[in-house]
């Protein structure tokens, strides 16, 4: 099926009543996604920032219950009216089509008589709540111009959160909580759409405007205020659309507010009517939904002024080259600079930033002078920087490279940008330096460029804890220190620094305890004589 949403808008407007007429210039502009000009060059084309028309969203939306059996009339039930347990006319039959009650009838034409209404089972497991999920899914992005409006016969819920998504139902976030007590529901203090502000407006609040008063037959609907929220910015007849599209341009939080890929409506207690519950009279207390209404638009990033229905999904007719169900992307062979969505500056045409031939060269190349050539790395969608000079890296050769630090007293384009970390190979841990410069010594090790040992330690192919050195002479008794790291001791001596004469055996007190040793061994004066017992040593340290 091919349908373009024009055809559903006729519908859509007459759907919208008084209230739209206001604004028919509402969305206006950026209808068209260029136009033939005049220009030196002869007949041309402008292009221009575009959007397809708002439209009435609920037409391609597919609606999910949970749990799936909740809807009612299997096995088939009567129901009485919430104000009169007595009048009890209401039948549910699943297998009959005029007194079934299934989910479409949500989404179908109202104005009929009698309404016609999506039913649920009644609370018959009272005091068990009754709890029923409505998911709302189009496989789309879409952005909402419009309040979303529920309308409830028999009733509205006395408790019940209408959810968002913006990854097809992957992640929730709540768009606005509803009940008679909002303290008492979800602990959050009553507030209404008319008190929030510019500052305020993305604010997830509760509200009790659309939950109390089951006594006003007529005051059927429960309401999400898209428009109250849009005129924060547009002004109250929306009047002031450029500050608005200004707002959206720059702020993503706020275009992100108005965008769904799907909606649920979580429904966690029907009208009671009264604070007490007639516990034997269950059939009172159920849901019932005629209509659901959900005004909105393909979001196609301002590169599409239509959006198709085609096999069960909606798709953006991509103008400017861009192609994806959002206009997402640049198309294969027109990817010469980085996608970007259109812009609704400066009104009223905006700005369509199309995507331009491959061939075009280094155009958007932006390397801040580091290298002249860009290359398009299509998984990512973006233009990237080939050859960054001056040792620099990154998407736009913004980074310094490794082994190098950023001088952040010179320009991001200056050919001295990035300095070298110099950290030495032997005394830090990496190439790697700290903003500063500072390189990541290994233990012993110290200074900027970790190329200084700490006291106690000794340079050897980085700092090795220091036991000797020739300079020093700190090998005793004529000891040779090896590699600083151990004394070679002459004949006769023994101990780490060759202190230790030696002794004739282990009682005497050689190798004893440090108490004994001073004392009972002979002092170096009389090493010579010591010298023939070598051989027979006994305490001559073996690991020497
Ligand atoms: C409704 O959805 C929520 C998730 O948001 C889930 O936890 C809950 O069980 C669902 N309720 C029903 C009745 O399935
Ligand atoms: C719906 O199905 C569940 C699980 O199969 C069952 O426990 C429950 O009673 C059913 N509810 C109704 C209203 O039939
Ligand atoms: C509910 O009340 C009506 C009217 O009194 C009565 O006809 C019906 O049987 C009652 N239902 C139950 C389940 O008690
Ligand atoms: C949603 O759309 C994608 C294509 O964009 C398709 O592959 C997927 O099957 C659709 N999902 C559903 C549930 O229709
Ligand atoms: C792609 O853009 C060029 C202008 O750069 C335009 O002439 C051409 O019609 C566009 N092609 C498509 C398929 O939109
Ligand atoms: C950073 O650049 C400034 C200006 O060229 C220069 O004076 C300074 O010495 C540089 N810093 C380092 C650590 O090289
Ligand atoms: C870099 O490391 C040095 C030494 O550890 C430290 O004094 C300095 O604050 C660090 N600089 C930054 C920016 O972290
Ligand atoms: C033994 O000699 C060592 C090194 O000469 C010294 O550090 C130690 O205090 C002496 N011990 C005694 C008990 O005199």
């Amino acid at each position: 099926m091919h349908w373009p949403l024009l055809l559903a808008l006729e519908a859509a407007w007459a759907g919208l009543g008084q209230a739209t007429q206001h604004y028919p210039a509402m969305w206006g502009h950026y209808d068209v996604c260029k136009s033939q000009v005049y220009s030196d060059e002869g007949l041309t084309w402008d292009y221009m920032a575009c959007q397809p028309e708002a439209a009435d969203m609920t037409k391609y939306l597919r609606v999910a219950l949970e749990p799936t059996n909740i809807t009612c009339g299997d096995p088939a039930e009567t129901y009485c009216a919430l104000e009169n347990p007595y009048m009890c006319n209401n039948e549910c039959d699943a297998s009959t089509k005029e007194l079934a009650h299934p989910p479409e009838l949500m989404f179908d034409f109202e104005g009929r008589n009698p309404t016609t209404f999506w039913q649920s089972t009644s609370w018959r497991k009272y005091p068990k709540p009754l709890l029923v999920n409505i998911t709302l899914s189009w496989n789309k992005t879409i952005e909402l111009t419009d309040d979303i409006v529920i309308t409830f016969e028999s009733g509205r819920p006395e408790q019940m959160v209408l959810e968002k998504s913006l990854d097809y139902g992957r992640t929730w976030l709540p768009y606005q909580f509803y009940a008679t007590d909002c303290l008492d529901a979800f602990t959050m203090e009553p507030r209404t759409a008319q008190d929030l502000t510019q500052h305020t407006l993305l604010d997830v609040i509760c509200t009790e405007e659309y939950s109390r008063g089951y006594v006003w037959k007529y005051d059927k609907t429960v309401r999400f205020e898209i428009k109250d929220r849009l005129a924060l910015f547009a002004g109250p007849r929306l009047h002031n659309m450029a500050s608005l599209y200004g707002q959206l341009d720059t702020t993503k939080n706020l275009r992100d507010f108005f965008t769904i890929t799907d909606l649920r409506i979580k429904l966690l207690r029907p009208a009671t009517g009264a604070t007490m519950v007639d516990e034997n009279n269950l059939s009172r207390y159920f849901y019932a939904i005629s209509d659901i209404k959900v005004q909105g638009r393909c979001k196609c990033n301002l590169h599409a002024n239509s959006c198709v229905f085609d096999k069960e999904k909606l798709v953006c007719e991509c103008e400017h080259n861009t192609t994806g169900p959002d206009c997402g992307r640049c198309k294969r062979s027109y990817q010469g600079r980085v996608w970007s969505p259109g812009s609704y500056l400066p009104i009223p045409k905006g700005t369509a930033n199309i995507c331009v031939p491959n061939n075009i060269g280094p155009v958007n190349c932006e390397c801040f002078g580091h290298s002249n050539r860009c290359s398009y790395i299509e998984l990512l969608n973006t233009v990237i920087c080939v050859s960054c000079k001056h040792n620099t890296r990154g998407q736009h050769c913004q980074l310094c490279k490794l082994g190098y630090y950023r001088n952040t007293s010179v320009e991001l384009d200056d050919e001295n940008v990035c300095i070298a970390c110099n950290c030495d190979p032997f005394g830090s841990e990496s190439e790697r330096c700290n903003a500063t410069g500072f390189c990541k010594c290994k233990s012993g090790t110290t200074g900027k460029h970790c190329s200084e040992c700490l006291p106690g330690y000794l340079w050897d192919s980085g700092c090795k804890s220091q036991v000797c050195d020739d300079e020093l002479l700190r090998c005793q008794n004529g000891g040779v220190c090896l590699s600083n790291l151990r004394c070679q001791c002459t004949v006769g001596f023994s101990g780490v620094l060759c202190e230790k004469p030696h002794c004739e055996s282990e009682a005497a007190g050689c190798g004893g305890p440090d108490s004994a040793r001073n004392t009972s061994c002979p002092s170096s004066a009389h090493l010579l004589l010591l010298l023939l017992a070598l051989a027979t040593a006994s305490c001559w340290p073996a690991a020497l």
